[in-house]
């Protein structure tokens, strides 16, 4: 099936209150016009969601936010909702990633927060993926299984799913195309038909057409190649 990418670039804790700008830097370089058969989306720190989508004009970059508490409101300092995180102009949401997974996200946290954000009408793009020690152990589709299985509600249906090995993340290294095209088959057949998968892990312009040519891969998600615009828009233009 046919759908339109989806190009993610997570800027992790990076940037500053000069990058509102980054938006219309990038339409400048790939003109809306030039890129109607995709969505690309930015995912900044959150406290730069509001700046970015106030000097964002027509350029229609999707903003997106990097995680979200479970609760709509109370006593959780330094936490910040789904609702809040949509007033501040976010669409989408990344739930689950391996960097926060490292740091004691479990399956259930991924799976509340999941549910908060489609409350709260944000798009969840929930990363999955296995570590090296794991993949090595002939352990990843059982350990993706595991995780999908845990962190998505069972009456979920408008989501996007990246797959993220762990050891491709920052690293240089990317999987084979023959493991992506066979990890994402794989979440194919656990997902719906119309559901986007992104590969992520060291996505750069290299590389970008190979890997977004792969059979269900459906777009990226992309931490350093995404922080400046020129390389984003260039990972953008292979996309199929
Ligand atoms: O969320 C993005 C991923 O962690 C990939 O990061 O492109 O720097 O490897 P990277």
């Amino acid at each position: 099936m046919t759908m339109k990418p989806l190009i993610a670039a997570n800027w992790k804790m990076h940037g500053n209150m000069s990058w509102r700008n980054k938006p219309a830097e990038f339409n400048e370089i790939l003109p809306t016009a030039e890129r109607r058969h995709l969505d690309v989306l930015i995912c900044p720190p959150a406290v730069l969601l509001a700046p970015l989508a106030d000097k964002r004009g027509g350029t229609d970059v999707w903003l997106g936010a990097q995680t979200c508490h479970d609760q709509v409101s109370g006593a959780h300092t330094g936490e910040m909702s789904a609702d809040m995180l949509s007033d501040a102009g976010a669409e989408y949401v990344i739930l689950g990633h391996s960097e926060r997974r490292a740091a004691g996200e479990t399956d259930a946290d991924v799976r509340a927060r999941v549910e908060a954000a489609v409350k709260a009408e944000l798009i969840p793009i929930i990363c999955v993926g296995e570590s090296l020690e794991q993949r090595e152990a002939g352990q990843a589709e059982g350990v993706v299984e595991k995780q999908l299985a845990g962190s998505l509600p069972d009456d979920l249906t408008d989501y996007v799913i990246a797959y993220e090995p762990v050891w491709a993340i920052g690293t240089g290294k990317t999987a084979t195309p023959g493991d992506i095209k066979s990890m994402h088959a794989f979440i194919r057949s656990r997902v719906w038909p119309t559901t986007r998968i992104l590969y992520g892990g060291s996505v750069k312009p290299a590389n970008a057409q190979e890997i977004l040519a792969t059979e269900n891969v459906n777009g990226a998600l992309i931490g350093g190649a995404g922080l400046e615009m020129e390389s984003l828009a260039e990972i953008a233009k292979a996309a199929p």
